[in-house]
This record gives structure tokens, C-alpha cells and sequence, in this order.
């Protein structure tokens, strides 16, 4: 694994924090997401059920809308927080696609062990993206 610098491990640790903010009391399932954008910006997201199932959004897609409201659209890290190092679901891969398809995704146990290692076009192989529509 290519060891992660400064902006990294602060990244992780934002995505592992932000998990604490987490709503989620049908699934009881924590995530905390974390995107790290090219000016050194991190911006920070959690999951927020809602009783109308649907409603509800995932970590990753709150933290990306988060930074695309305050200008950041560039990604150089994704960072997915939980207590199994699970991995983004399809939603947020081709919302994550969209922007930074060459963004690195982390994705790390709450105690920081990193379960995945990859891409964001690795992890949506042959996804629609913008470039799709040309
Ligand atoms: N969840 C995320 O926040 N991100 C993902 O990529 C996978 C799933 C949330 C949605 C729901 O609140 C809970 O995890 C269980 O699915």
C-alpha cells in the first residue's frame, strides 16, 4: 500500500470522526466519509437515515454535497469509515464518478485499518460518466 502523507492521515481521521455524527438509528450501521480536494480542503459527511427509508442518504453523497456547495469539485481521496471497512455503495460510486474518477478510496475500520485500497473507476468499471454524453 503507497503510504499515506499528511493530508491523508487527516483525512482518515476527519472520516473516522465524522462518523460519530452519524444517524442511524434503523440501520445502526455508522459511516463517516471524508473527501480530500486538490486545494487541501477536507470536507466531511455522515450517514442520515430517515423513517421514510428512501430519505435517507449515504456518508459519502452528504460530504459531496457539502463540497460542491463551498466550490471544491476535485478529489484526490475518498475516505469510508465504518466498523467493517465496508465499501461505498452504487449510488455513491456514481455520484463520486462524476467528479474525480481518479480520486484514491479509502476505505478504513473505525480503528483505522484500511480494508480497501483503489480507485473511483476502479471501484465502477465501464460507469457512465460525464465524458459518456459526448
Ligand atoms: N451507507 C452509507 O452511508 N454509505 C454507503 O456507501 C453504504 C451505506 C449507509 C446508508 C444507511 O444509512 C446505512 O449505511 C446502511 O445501509
Amino acid at each position: 500500500m503507497q503510504p499515506l502523507d499528511d493530508g491523508q492521515q487527516r483525512a482518515v481521521q476527519a472520516a473516522i470522526q465524522a462518523a460519530q455524527q452519524a444517524y442511524a438509528p434503523y440501520s445502526q450501521y455508522h459511516v463517516g466519509a471524508a473527501l480530500l480536494a486538490a486545494d487541501g480542503r477536507i470536507f466531511t459527511g455522515c450517514n442520515v437515515e430517515n423513517a421514510s427509508y428512501p430519505a435517507g442518504i449515504c456518508a459519502e453523497r452528504g460530504a459531496l454535497a457539502k463540497a460542491v456547495s463551498e466550490g471544491a469539485r476535485d478529489f484526490s481521496l475518498v475516505v469510508v469509515a465504518t466498523q467493517n471497512g465496508g465499501s461505498p455503495c452504487g449510488i455513491c460510486r456514481q455520484s463520486l464518478l462524476e467528479f474525480s474518477p481518479a480520486a484514491r478510496v479509502l476505505c478504513v475500520t473505525f480503528e483505522g485499518l484500511v480494508h480497501v485500497d483503489s480507485t473511483v473507476a476502479e471501484l465502477l468499471p465501464f460507469g457512465f460518466s460525464p465524458r459518456s454524453l459526448i
